[in-house]
């Protein structure tokens, strides 16, 4: 392929969205519309990425200018779609080869769809190439009016006849333009047309009216050229990329028990044999091994679990790290930078920041565990906390392997239990504990026979 530069369109209102947020930016299946479109894009490896912003344009730049290689036209008033890439002129200025058209609310094209696009393109030393489909209900876009079989020009819905409006193969607002004449060819579309707009689609009639060579590429999938202009469209959109994504993880031989209710970002990855229950979100770059079992209602966000991990329900796991074998929840949380060891055990309630717990160590009930290391084979009773924040600073609390830690305890950071220790139930650390040691801090019990007599029997 030649040099490719592409042009994504984002210049408008989006007012269906009724959203403060532009729309480009809002997600659908853990990406924003606009990075799914920029991803297809990279497929073509572009030497430019220009986007065509206007409302709302300065909240755009803001979220995306750690974008490597995408930079910004800026398009006001928004007189419409050949206006609109007019205003890239200036920014490509000097180049030549293909100028790849596509808009930032159509995140379903895929990126072979683009290929396919620039190959015929190219192949044909066409002036221009529209992507088209037909559609089941064309009503509102653009027709594509062929004469001999050629493409003829294409006509808007709301300026179209009711023949032209018969006619099922549309406009998919997507295109490959030779550079060569583009920009000169623009400044000849008018807009003297139902809706007072320069229409880009008008460049088709121009060219074929002075003999330069136009083709289209119909896709095989129309359901790729779905915009979004309102909330349901998104979420009808998020489903298709949800599904998607299910049948690619269900074809290497994961098993999800309801793919409705999967919501697994593209960036993940899950290893064969692994069974994920209802309403289980993965997010981000987390990685699931083999032969894990995820169950109903957990999230996991930029966290890597490894191979035969069992995770009960109701958990939430982000930016850590679990080890095979281990068993984690149900309603356990582990925040950021935890490090769960080879079959170690997180029970209910017990939450980890920060915190590596050794191979085969227990924490099996409601406990809070913060800026620990925690060696192999401790045991944490019920209702364990470390106290690793004193009002400023953060203290870190470290546990030796074999330790074992009786309910109820306190553990004030910072802090050291040694190698095969015992802490007594009930107690308040605040002194390191020697290897093999038993500390107990704690009022010592005393027996009053007969108490309840002499105080709160009533008197005769
Ligand atoms: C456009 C096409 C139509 C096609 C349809 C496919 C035109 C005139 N019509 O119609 O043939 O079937 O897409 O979805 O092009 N935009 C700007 N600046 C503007 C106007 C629009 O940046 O001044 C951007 C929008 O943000 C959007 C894209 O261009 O990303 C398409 O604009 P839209 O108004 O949705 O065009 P349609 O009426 O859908
Ligand atoms: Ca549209």
């Amino acid at each position: 392929m030649s040099d490719i530069h592409v042009v994504v369109l984002a210049a408008g209102k989006g007012t269906r969205m009724k959203s403060a947020r532009p729309k480009v930016l809002h997600p659908a299946a853990g990406l924003p519309l606009i990075d799914h479109v920029l991803r297809a894009a990279s497929a073509l490896s572009p030497s430019s990425i220009v986007l065509v912003v206007g409302h709302q344009a300065e909240q755009l730049k803001d979220a995306l200018h750690i974008r490597p290689g995408l930079s910004f036209a800026s398009q006001e008033p928004q007189l419409g779609t050949g206006h609109a890439l007019l205003q890239a002129e200036p920014l490509l200025r000097g180049a030549s080869g293909t100028l790849v058209l596509l808009s930032g609310d159509v995140p379903l094209l895929r990126a072979e769809s683009l290929v396919r696009l620039v190959r015929t393109h190219e192949e044909r030393r066409a002036a221009a190439t529209v992507l088209t489909a037909v559609v089941p209900s064309p009503a509102g876009y653009g027709r594509i009016v062929r004469e001999g079989g050629r493409i003829a020009r294409i006509v808007e819905h709301k300026d179209a006849s009711p023949d032209e409006r018969g006619i099922g193969e549309i406009n998919s607002g997507v295109y490959a333009f030779d550079m060569g004449p583009l920009f000169a060819a623009l400044r000849e579309i008018g807009s003297s047309n139902a809706q007072g707009e320069y229409y880009l689609p008008d460049l088709v009639r121009i060219y074929r009216d002075r003999g330069l060579t136009v083709e289209t590429v119909m896709l095989e999938d129309s359901r790729e050229i779905l915009g979004v202009n309102s909330r349901k469209e998104l979420a009808e959109v998020a489903a298709i990329l949800r599904a998607a994504k299910n049948d690619e993880l269900m074809a290497s031989g994961v098993t999800i028990v309801d793919p409705a209710t999967a919501y697994i970002g593209p960036d993940v990855t899950v290893g064969a044999d692994t069974v994920i229950h209802p309403g289980v979100h993965l997010e981000g770059r987390t990685q699931i091994g083999a032969r894990c079992e995820i169950h109903a209602g957990v999230r996991i966000v930029d966290s890597a679990v490894d191979d035969g991990v069992v995770i009960n329900n109701f958990c939430v796991i982000v930016q850590s790290h679990v080890s095979s074998g281990a068993r984690i929840g149900p309603f356990s949380h582990i925040r950021p930078q935890s490090d769960v060891g080879e079959d170690a055990h997180i029970g209910n309630f017990v939450e980890l920041k920060k915190t590596s717990m050794g191979k085969g160590a227990k924490a099996s009930h409601l406990s809070y565990l913060g800026d620990a290391t925690i060696g192999q084979k401790v045991n944490i009773g019920a209702g364990t906390i470390t106290c690793n924040y004193d009002g400023t600073t953060k203290h870190q609390t470290i546990i030796a392997d074999g330790a074992f830690i009786g309910s109820d305890s306190q553990l004030v950071a910072p802090v050291r239990v040694g190698e095969g220790a015992y802490v007594a139930a009930g107690s308040t650390i605040t002194e390191d504990v020697p290897a093999e040691a038993l500390a107990i801090s704690r009022g010592k019990q005393i027996n009053k026979d007969g108490w309840v007599a002499r105080n709160k029997k009533p008197k005769p």
